[in-house]
């Protein structure tokens, strides 16, 4: 499948989707990185593994409509099928909604529909959760909150910080997310789960 990734920020995940690609377990074709942060680091991996990269700044629109309508036309001309979200911190809104019905992905660092939102870990820990995890789900117009695919349940020892679980939670999104989206791909819709 043709893919683009959307992230905002770091880009652990499009590194390991990158990787992936590379190796052959994920098959895939990244035909662009949409980056919503100008100069994010994400933007320096994907040039440096010759992936086209489009940024963008939302604030010069007028509205989330111009500027998908924008990203909808760059995807197109890509002939992109699926839209990965990595770390990609907005919304997604109506026009790349109704024109990817069912293929738009997210990666959460949480067993949903438990801690939704920012800072899931820091949620999990102040809650005295006991176990979190990652859930990779399609994207609606909610916020974490579209039908499920996938989870892995990750436990919380007494004591851990927010650093060392976020440190353990992209260990398993670094594998998960890639070998979910294969076999998503390979047309299974629901995934076995995660003790698979
Ligand atoms: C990941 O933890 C993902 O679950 C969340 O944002 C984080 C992105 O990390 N949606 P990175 O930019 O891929 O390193």
């Amino acid at each position: 499948k043709k893919i683009a990734v959307f992230a905002s920020g770091n880009g652990s995940n499009f590194q390991a989707i990158y990787e992936a690609v590379e190796s052959g377990t994920l098959r895939a074709e990244i035909k662009m990185l949409v980056c919503d942060k100008p100069g994010a680091f994400v933007v320096e991996r994907a040039r440096k593994a010759g992936v086209p990269v489009l940024e963008f700044c939302p604030k010069q629109y007028e509205s989330k409509m111009e500027f998908e309508t924008m990203l909808h036309e760059e995807l197109q001309k890509k002939d992109v099928e699926y839209i990965v979200l990595a770390g990609y911190m907005r919304l997604i809104g109506s026009v790349l909604l109704e024109n990817y019905p069912e293929k738009i992905i997210n990666i959460h660092p949480s067993l949903l529909p438990a801690f939704p939102g920012m800072d899931a870990i820091g949620q999990a820990v102040a809650s005295g959760a006991k176990v979190t995890g990652v859930t990779i789900h399609y994207v609606d117009e909610g916020m974490d909150t579209g039908p499920i695919i996938a989870q892995k349940a990750l436990e919380i020892q007494d004591g851990a910080t927010i650093e060392e679980i976020a440190q353990e939670v992209h260990e398993i999104e670094h594998e998960f997310y890639p070998e979910t989206l294969d076999k998503l791909f390979e047309g299974k819709r629901k995934m076995e789960g995660a003790e698979e």
